[in-house]
């Protein structure tokens, strides 16, 4: 008895100290704790128990756009002039000319796991007038930290065109709204963006590259507290135990170590509409795998283009579900999809097209797991268009392709993939005109 109370401790210790290190805290004190504790109950909220109904809603939507798109009778969304917007989530928002005016209209626009995130709707507008980022306690106001560790929900956008360099990483809370429509926006140089213990983001059209690890020190992460971080790994941008997150129009490239990392129970999040170009180590879900809680992961990845010079990992999966849809995958080194510790995973509807390497050409892999091991995770390829050679292997009970006995409706096909991402990435919005 003693002995099994004592393997449970060391293991809830264990697992903390695991925790501490991976969310570069120096000190757990009473506010960390608080958050972190609200983070867990908030993941197990968020979770769907119901996968299936999101992916068919999503599923479905694209579907219509598309046959709207193509019929000759006016379609039910309305498009006026130049408006091409090609996919549900763009066709939400971009074609209204004045979406300067409203640009809250865009937190009704998230599909997906994430599609409840809301970010700073029914918040004040913050406009960030310089780019500048040098006192980390004390932030300046018009500055993005400044606006980002505000208690309010705030819907944050920039003058004019910047480049921030950040000096360490940006701490963000809750219920925030990262806008760039209307500037080039370059959070380049410095440190990343960092989403810990936190619920409801959207970052939208803004460039994230060339992002390196900071020493750490003490950093403001709400107007209430501050307090010792240790050193950043160099993330884009780093998600964790953060839910109801979306990520739309965003490009980002050659960062030190991850684009996106969701580690720690991410939950409800969307990736959309992104370009990702010359990274090696890409999407990363989940950092551990004895860290079982991963499980309740649900992240959709859409409409997203992976193009040059990208190596792997789009995305490296632990536990959880990701559902792949509609994504373009034109470029890669070694592989596309991999995983560890039985995720599931749904691809629908992408293009995988192969590099010239032979040796290449799968589009999956799975990491340190026998065959006899692996071929149990549900992995599935539904309706992908796989060129130049490329292949999928599927695992998982070919009776039972999907915990469920739902039936899952099948996807717009690879084949409509280039412009189902046509737009993916940063976009150049011009006030009085649709995007
Ligand atoms: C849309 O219309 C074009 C031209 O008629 C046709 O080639 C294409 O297959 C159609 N696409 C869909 C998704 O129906
Ligand atoms: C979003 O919110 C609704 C209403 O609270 C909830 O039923 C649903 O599970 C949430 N998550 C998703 C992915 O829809």
């Amino acid at each position: 008895m003693e002995g099994i109370k004592f393997c449970f401790l060391f293991f809830i210790f264990f697992g903390e100290m695991v925790s501490m290190m991976e969310a570069h805290i120096a000190h757990y004190d009473e506010f960390w704790l608080k958050q972190a504790e609200a983070a867990k109950n908030a993941a197990q909220s968020e979770y769907h128990p119901r996968p299936v109904e999101v992916i068919n809603q999503l599923n479905h939507e694209v579907r219509l756009s598309v046959k709207g798109r193509n019929s000759t009778r006016r379609p039910l969304n309305k498009y006026n002039g130049p408006c091409t917007a090609t996919n549900p989530i763009d066709q939400c928002w971009r074609c209204d000319r004045d979406w300067a005016k409203n640009r809250q209209k865009l937190a009704d626009c998230a599909r997906g796991f994430g599609r409840n995130a809301t970010g700073g709707k029914g918040g004040k507008i913050y406009v960030v007038t310089e780019s500048t980022d040098e006192d980390m306690v004390n932030p300046k106001p018009g500055t993005l930290r400044h606006a980002v560790i505000q208690p309010e929900p705030l819907w944050i956008i920039f003058e004019h065109d910047m480049t921030i360099k950040l000096s360490q990483e940006l701490i963000m809370t809750g219920d925030k709204t990262i806008d760039g429509r209307g500037a080039q926006v370059h959070i380049a140089g410095g440190a990343g963006l960092t989403l810990q213990f936190v619920k409801n983001i959207i970052i939208h059209s803004i460039k994230v590259h060339d992002i390196k690890s900071a020493s750490g020190g003490m950093i403001r992460d709400s107007t209430s507290h501050f307090g010792m971080r240790t050193q950043s790994d160099g993330d884009g941008i780093s998600l964790l135990g953060a839910t109801n997150v979306w990520i739309d129009h965003v490009s980002m490239w050659n960062c030190q170590d991850g684009l996106i990392d969701l580690v720690e129970c991410c939950t409800a999040v969307t990736i959309s509409n992104c370009h990702f170009t010359h990274h090696n180590d890409v999407l990363l879900f989940g950092a551990s795998d004895t860290y079982t809680q991963d499980e309740l992961m649900q992240v959709t990845i859409v409409f997203t283009h992976f193009g040059k010079g990208l190596v792997q990992r789009m995305p490296r999966m632990r536990f959880g579900f990701a559902h792949i849809l509609n994504n373009d995958y034109t470029h890669w080194l070694m592989y596309p999809i991999d995983g560890s510790s039985h995720p599931t995973i749904l691809c629908q509807g992408n293009r995988f097209v192969a590099p010239a390497d032979r040796n290449a050409k799968e589009v999956t892999k799975r990491t340190e797991s026998p065959e006899s091991e692996w071929k149990k995770w549900v992995w599935k390829s539904d309706g992908d268009l796989l060129s130049n050679g490329a292949f999928f292997i599927p695992s998982g009970d070919p009776g039972n392709q999907f915990p469920t006995t739902e039936e899952i409706i099948s996807p717009q096909p690879g084949s409509s993939v280039s412009s189902l991402t046509k737009f993916a990435g940063y976009l150049n919005c011009v006030e009085n005109s649709p995007c």
